[in-house]
Order: structure tokens, then C-alpha cells, then sequence
């Protein structure tokens, strides 16, 4: 079995990755340096960023308000060292995409136009139109292009990581064009898969989100840290999740129930549109609940009114809403208001990482999404992951560059037989066995329902335990999965089994350390345990792998300034 071999392998060429192989460059010009990715790099999750990247840029705001309100948008379980050394570094990260080529929007006055967004006490929040995910990527995605020791492999699936003597030392990929499974060995690996919002039913992630990067760290032993906080976005459009921007609230849109009312007075009166996600998502379900939202063969839903906005100020700020509007529910929004309902946008939780992005394994770093450093605590504030991919990316990128000029590659028999073994699982587990009777997506359907049903915005003791059941029955089935595709090229429904072998992983986390986390703070609403406890959960939980499912353990979190308090707007 051939091997691949780089000094530094970085799985994911979304925002977070390609930052992190320019730092990596940075430390080491002649650093060999391979960015792999099971999409083309402009086609990773990061292009679908709408509404901008925060960062202190004006004068009215300061380092500790934009601290502040991270961590009291996060219920004080963001760890606070973390979020300063994040606040401090934005405002270089963002002027310094501007030197590679970003279009930032921009004020008559020539300055780097800020708009207001959710949580936040002033505007800070940098963007280029609606679509600054897509020109963030492209900007990273040309200006790596600079680097020739920058190799891609591009539409490749990492199947698993390579662990030897408690040290990461490479990955398993499937080359997709060809079909073939090579070990990559790396003196550092990092992980910059993203989240894995698809192990819901309704969600503002694509398809390619499946949680990848977290289940194959959980398996080489890497703890993950609070994965019981799935983030709702309140304003996905009804029938797909497709997202319609915080940016429509940021540019003075309105939430209207059935009865013409701006319900958000009811909630939270001091912000209305611009409150954080969870308690304005948590508004929209009580609305719902209350029988004051709108239904249609898509579900309830709530308005947001941007018709008092104008054209003008639609088309210059919002206008791939008013594409997307248009295109997906055949709404206007200059003329009519746009249906919009809560939809799984984010994962607070991931790859437990320290600041310089390093986990536990050694030779194993993480950034972006898939880590959980943690500036977002139990609930993340719109616009900082954008800026927390340019940030965290830089630094573990760094970070692994130096752990590669100190350490050697391994490539023992050891490896080459652990990696022959994973070939073995995938040939012999889906390739070539004939008496799977299980369907991939009757399978991942009553997973994403089970997730939604016990393990959604609202979760119970009896909910979690019932989704629990649910999954463990789903993992035994799943041993019993059936592919149609026998084929070696773009095999996508082989893909389809290992990603859905990975969600059912992450979903068992996700609902196991909810079902621990006896209180409500952030994202975790539990009915029967609704106030936040921070005498007995003022901590992380990390996810470890057991025979038994997820083992919990405890972390304190980092307060170093701003002392836990009542979560006010
Ligand atoms: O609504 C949005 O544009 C989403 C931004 C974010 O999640 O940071």
C-alpha cells in the first residue's frame, strides 16, 4: 500500500484551513503542506457565510465590549482568555484579508462599513454585501494559490486518523475520482472539517456538513467539548433551512406573528431583532406554541418585514436575500414579508482545542467549526465565526507548522497496518458485502428526526433518553447497511454510509451530554431544569470515547474579567 506524505496535512480548504496553511507557510516557507478536501475549496460551507465577520474597527466600540458581549452572549461558559486573545487579533485578520483581496463594503467616507448583528451592543460586524463568506473564501482560496508548497487534494474523503504511540501521525483518504484508500502521513495534522448540522433534519448547512472532522477525532480518543450546544438560527426560510441572514434584522427588518404584532417585545423588549439566536429562536416556538404563527404545508412560521427597508437599501445591503427569497419561496421581500421559522445553523461543541488550536493527541490541532476552543460557550454570537476561522486558523496553522520542524514522520509497519485495516473496513463493510438490508437514508432520516424530536431546541430528561434509545437502536441497524454502488468511481453512496457513520457518533454526544447538563443555559433549553445552575454546571463537558457510548468529564471554564451574572439585554 502506497503512502502520501507531507509535513503538514490540514483536512478542509474552508475559511479556517486555507487561513491555517498560510500561517503554516509563514513560519515555514519551505514547509511541505498538503490542504485536503472532499469538496473543491470553493464549494466548502464557508461560501455560504451571508452576513459578515465581527471585528473592533471604530472608535465608539472597544476590545472589552466586544469581549463582553461574547461571553454574555455565550452564558458565561465561554472561556475568557480565549475570547480576548480572539477580540484582540480580529480587527489585524480582517485588515489584513483586505490586503488579499477581500471587497469589504464600505462607508461614502471610504471606511470599512460596520452593521449591527444579534448580541451585540454596536455595530462591529464587517461584510461585504450579503455574501461575505463567498468572497472571504475566494480571497483566502486565491491568495494560497500565491504558495506553490501549498498541495490540494481536492475531492477526497478522510476516512479516519492514523494514531501511534498516542501520536496522530497521518489519515486514511479516499481518493474519490479513482477509488483508491491511501494512508497520508503527516508529521501534524489538523482538522478544519466544519460542523455537522446535517445530523438534523432541517438545517441552514449543506449537505457536506456531517460532522466528519469530530467523529474521527472522538475515535482516536480526542475528547470533544460541549456538544450538547446546537445553535437554532431564527430565520431560515420554511421547506429548505435556507438561511436568510441576520444581516436582514441588522439592516432594521421586523418579526410580525399572525396577529401583526412585533412579538419580540413579549421576550426580550431591550434588543427585539438584534437579541442572540437562542432566545429570539426560543421566541418563535413559543409564538408557535401560542398559536399566533402562520402555517402552510411547510410548517409555521413567523414574518420578517423588510418592506420599509426600500429597494434601494435591499438591493445594496440584502441583495442575495432578495434572491434567495425570490428563487426559494417565491416572495419579493421589497413588496412582501419573508416566511421565516428556527433552523440548526451551528455547533458550539467540537474538537476540545487549547488557544493555539493543539488537542489532546498529540500531533492533532483543530480549528474552525469542528473545534470548540471555546470563545462560543453555550451560544455564539453571529458574525464571530467567521472572524474565529480567520483567528484560530492563523494560530493553529502556526502552531502545527512548529510542531512539524520539531518532530519526525512516522512510518512504521504499525501504521501501514493500521491503515491496510481501515482499507479493509470500508471494502469489507460496504464495498463488497451483499446482505446489508438497511437504506443510508431511511437510516439518516429517523436519525435527524430523533435529534429534532428529543434533542432540539426545547430537550427533557425523558426526550434525551427516548432520542438516546432511538440512536443506539439506529447504531446497531446501521451494522446491517446496505450501498447500491459497487463502483469505484465518485462513489458518493459510499460516502453517504461513512458520513452517516459519523453523524450517528456525533449525535450519540451530542444527546448524552445534554441528557447530563441539568440546567438551561444558552442553546440548552431544558423544560424540566429551566434556570441555569452555575453552582453545579458552570463547566465543559468533554465527550470521550468507551465501550459504553460518550464518557463525561468535567473542565473548568477560564473567567478571568467578567465574573458569571444574570444574563441581561
Ligand atoms: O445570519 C447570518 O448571516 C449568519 C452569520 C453567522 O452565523 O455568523
Amino acid at each position: 500500500m502506497d503512502a502520501l506524505k507531507c509535513d503538514l496535512l490540514i483536512v478542509g480548504g474552508g475559511a479556517a484551513g486555507l487561513r491555517a496553511a498560510v500561517a503554516a507557510v509563514g513560519v515555514q516557507p519551505d514547509l511541505d503542506i498538503v490542504v485536503v478536501s472532499k469538496v473543491y475549496p470553493m464549494r466548502s460551507h464557508t461560501v455560504s457565510a451571508e452576513g459578515g465577520t465581527a471585528a473592533v474597527l471604530r472608535d465608539y466600540d472597544s476590545h472589552d465590549l466586544h469581549c463582553f458581549d461574547t461571553i454574555r452572549g455565550s452564558d458565561y461558559l465561554a472561556d475568557q482568555d480565549a475570547v480576548e486573545l480572539f477580540v484582540d487579533t480580529a480587527p489585524k485578520e480582517v485588515l489584513q484579508l483586505e490586503h488579499w483581496g477581500c471587497p469589504w463594503s464600505r462607508d461614502r467616507d471610504g471606511r470599512i462599513s460596520v452593521r449591527a448583528f444579534g448580541g451585540m451592543s454596536v455595530k462591529r460586524t464587517v461584510f461585504a454585501s450579503d455574501k461575505t463568506g463567498f468572497h472571504m473564501l475566494h480571497s483566502l482560496f486565491q491568495h494560497s494559490l500565491r504558495f506553490a508548497r501549498i498541495r490540494r487534494f481536492d475531492e477526497w474523503f478522510v476516512t479516519s486518523l492514523l494514531v501511534d504511540d498516542g501520536k496522530c501521525v497521518g489519515v486514511t483518504g479516499l481518493d474519490l475520482a479513482t477509488g483508491r484508500i491511501q494512508p497520508i502521513l503527516a508529521k501534524s495534522v489538523m482538522l478544519c472539517t466544519g460542523g455537522g448540522g446535517k445530523i438534523f433534519p432541517f438545517t441552514t448547512n449543506g449537505n457536506i456538513k456531517t460532522g466528519d472532522g469530530m467523529a474521527m477525532a472522538y475515535r482516536a480518543g480526542a475528547p470533544l467539548k460541549d456538544m450538547e450546544f446546537v445553535q437554532y438560527h431564527p430565520t431560515g426560510l420554511p421547506g429548505t433551512g435556507i438561511l436568510i441572514t441576520e444581516a436582514s434584522r441588522g439592516e432594521g427588518g421586523y418579526l410580525f406573528n399572525r396577529e401583526g404584532e412585533r412579538f419580540l417585545e413579549r421576550y426580550i423588549p431591550g434588543k427585539m431583532e438584534l437579541g442572540p439566536r437562542d432566545i429570539l429562536s426560543r421566541a418563535i416556538i413559543s409564538e408557535r406554541q401560542a398559536g399566533r404563527a402562520f402555517e402552510d404545508r411547510h410548517g409555521e412560521y413567523v414574518h420578517l418585514d423588510l418592506t420599509h427597508l426600500g429597494e434601494k437599501v435591499i438591493n445594496e445591503k440584502l441583495p442575495f436575500v432578495r434572491e434567495l427569497a425570490s428563487k426559494y419561496v417565491g416572495i419579493d421581500p421589497v413588496y412582501q414579508p419573508i416566511p421565516v421559522r428556527p433552523v440548526v445553523h451551528y455547533m458550539m461543541g467540537g474538537v476540545s482545542t487549547a488557544n493555539d488550536g493543539s488537542t489532546p493527541l498529540e500531533g492533532l490541532y483543530a480549528a474552525g467549526e469542528v473545534a470548540c476552543v471555546t470563545i462560543n460557550g453555550a451560544n455564539r454570537l453571529g458574525s464571530n465565526s467567521l472572524t474565529e476561522c480567520l483567528v484560530f486558523g492563523g494560530f493553529a496553522g502556526e502552531a502545527a507548522a512548529r510542531h512539524a520542524q520539531s518532530t519526525g514522520l512516522v512510518d512504521s509497519g504499525r501504521v501501514r497496518a493500521a491503515a491496510r485495516k481501515e482499507e479493509q473496513r470500508i471494502e469489507q463493510g460496504f464495498l463488497h458485502r451483499e446482505d446489508g438490508t438497511e437504506r443510508i437514508s431511511g437510516l439518516r432520516g429517523e436519525m435527524q428526526t430523533a435529534m429534532e424530536k428529543g434533542c432540539g431546541v426545547y430537550r427533557t430528561r425523558d426526550s434525551l433518553l427516548e432520542t438516546t434509545r432511538e440512536l443506539a437502536e439506529l447504531r446497531e441497524r446501521f451494522a446491517d447497511v446496505r450501498i447500491d454502488d459497487r463502483g469505484k468511481v465518485f462513489n458518493t453512496d459510499l460516502v453517504a454510509a461513512l458520513e452517516l457513520d459519523f453523524m450517528l457518533d456525533v449525535a450519540r454526544c451530542i444527546a448524552g451530554a445534554a441528557l447530563t447538563r441539568e440546567e438551561s443555559r444558552g442553546a440548552q433549553a431544558r423544560v424540566d431544569f429551566p434556570e441555569r445552575d452555575d453552582e453545579q454546571f458552570l463547566h465543559h463537558q468533554l465527550s470521550l470515547i468507551s465501550e459504553e457510548g460518550p464518557r463525561l468529564e468535567t473542565q473548568p471554564v477560564t473567567i478571568t474579567r467578567w465574573a458569571p451574572e444574570e444574563r441581561k439585554y
